[in-house]
């Protein structure tokens, strides 16, 4: 039997027409058929997908859910018991959100017709490893969101299989299990900005690993940092944010290294002996004082992942937010809200 997806639908589903939000209840009236018109995004997030008809919880989707001819630019499955993703059966979306599902593994064909995809977020599902082939097909080309998963590395050869450059500029990979960064790590993505990796296990970084692109930030707090090789962070203008690591010492030689320009966040408390800063810009930060991040129009997606874990963000005009740390003991609010008393058992970044 076929099913279109709207039948599948147990609680309420909102499918976006523009500006017009459609609510669905379990059966969908003939006038507001899915095909007619055509929506150019769907949400269905929030729900507990289950078959009507065995009622087992959805562990994959396939196309036959769907109404025919869906053109979807924006797809959005967050909050559902997804296990197995596919989507390869709407070449147009521009936009993939497969939060908090429970995928544990993502089939190397799965980007293969997606020819337009630019944001894609696979935040808080249960990935411990990728197929090193994943990427081979398209071309990254805004923000890719494997944060809050179980990934203890990243394949060889994951970003440069395309065989040129991404023009992917923002990649979160903060909250996993993460050990070692290679020089090969994060070839392919020449246009990279924004490299999020806070909450890991990085203990190692090879030299030259960021060489080729462009980062702007590359947020490194809270791994098991305790060794900067010469010419691990050579890139110039780069805002490298290195606290809560396990830093005693660091050579001249490795400061030295630091790009010109750059600037290299970290405690200094913990050193034996206060580096000398030379070319790159070394401050000094305490738990108290973490510096804030300036994140312009293009990167304030970034806003609500650091919301998410103990940030708070303000607009500071013209598109830009900017994002400093709840005091310890809070927990970051809403966009733009103060940050709240912190519930038992919470932490800061
Ligand atoms: C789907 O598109 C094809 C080709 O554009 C068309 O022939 C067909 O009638 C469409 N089907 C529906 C249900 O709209
Ligand atoms: C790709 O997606 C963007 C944003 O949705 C859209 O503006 C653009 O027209 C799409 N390009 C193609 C070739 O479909
Ligand atoms: C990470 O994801 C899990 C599973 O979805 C969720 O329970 C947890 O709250 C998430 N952690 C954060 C910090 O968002
Ligand atoms: C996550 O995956 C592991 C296997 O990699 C499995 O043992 C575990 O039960 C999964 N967790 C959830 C919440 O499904
Ligand atoms: C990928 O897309 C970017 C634009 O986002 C472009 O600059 C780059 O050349 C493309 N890569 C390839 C290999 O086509
Ligand atoms: C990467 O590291 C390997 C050793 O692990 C070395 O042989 C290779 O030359 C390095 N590549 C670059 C581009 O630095
Ligand atoms: C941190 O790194 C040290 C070696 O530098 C290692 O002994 C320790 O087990 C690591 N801690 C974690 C939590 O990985
Ligand atoms: C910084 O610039 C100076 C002068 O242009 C140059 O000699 C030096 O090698 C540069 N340092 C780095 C780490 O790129
Ligand atoms: C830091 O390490 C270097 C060698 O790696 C050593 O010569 C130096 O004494 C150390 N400095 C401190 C303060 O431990």
């Amino acid at each position: 039997m076929m099913l279109s997806i709207p039948s599948l639908v147990l609680d309420l589903a909102v499918i976006i027409l523009g500006d017009t939000d459609l609510k669905l209840t379990r059966q969908l009236s003939s006038d507001c058929d899915i095909r007619s018109p055509t929506p150019s995004q769907f949400r269905l997030s929030y729900n507990r997908v289950r078959r009507t008809l065995h009622d087992n919880e959805l562990t994959t989707l396939s196309k036959s859910m769907f109404a025919e001819n869906v053109s979807l630019e924006h797809l959005d499955l967050c909050d559902n018991n997804i296990a197995r993703p596919t989507a390869d059966f709407f070449p147009e979306t521009n936009r993939l959100m497969l939060v908090s599902n429970n995928i544990a593994f993502i089939p190397e064909g799965m980007f293969q017709s997606l020819k337009n995809l630019s944001k894609i977020t696979f935040y808080g599902n249960n990935l411990s490893s990728l197929p090193a082939g994943l990427f081979e097909t398209i071309n990254l080309t805004f923000s890719l969101d494997l944060s809050n998963n179980s990934l203890s590395v990243i394949p060889r050869g994951l970003f440069s299989a395309y065989g040129g450059n991404h023009g992917l500029l923002i990649l979160q990979l903060q909250r996993n299990m993460l050990t070692c960064l290679w020089n090969d790590t994060f070839q392919g993505l020449g246009s990279l900005a924004y490299l999020i990796l806070n909450r890991n296990l990085i203990h190692s970084i090879a030299e030259r690993a960021f060489l080729g692109t462009h980062l702007k930030c590359l947020y490194l707090v809270a791994n098991n940092i305790s060794n900067v090789h010469y010419n691990s962070f050579a890139l110039e203008n780069m805002d490298i944010h290195l606290y809560k690591n396990n830093i005693l010492n660091i050579s001249q030689k490795a400061l030295n290294g630091v790009g010109n320009g750059s600037t290299l966040y970290m405690n200094c408390n913990q050193l034996g002996r206060l580096p000398l800063s030379t070319n790159g810009n070394i401050i000094c930060v305490n738990d108290e004082t973490f510096p804030s991040l300036k994140l312009t129009s293009t990167f304030t997606l970034l806003a609500s992942s650091f919301e998410k874990q103990g940030f708070e963000c303000q607009d500071i005009g013209k598109g830009r937010s900017e994002c400093g740390p709840c005091p310890t003991g809070t927990l970051g609010g809403e966009f733009g809200k103060k940050c709240k008393g912190c519930p038992k058992g919470a932490v800061n970044i």
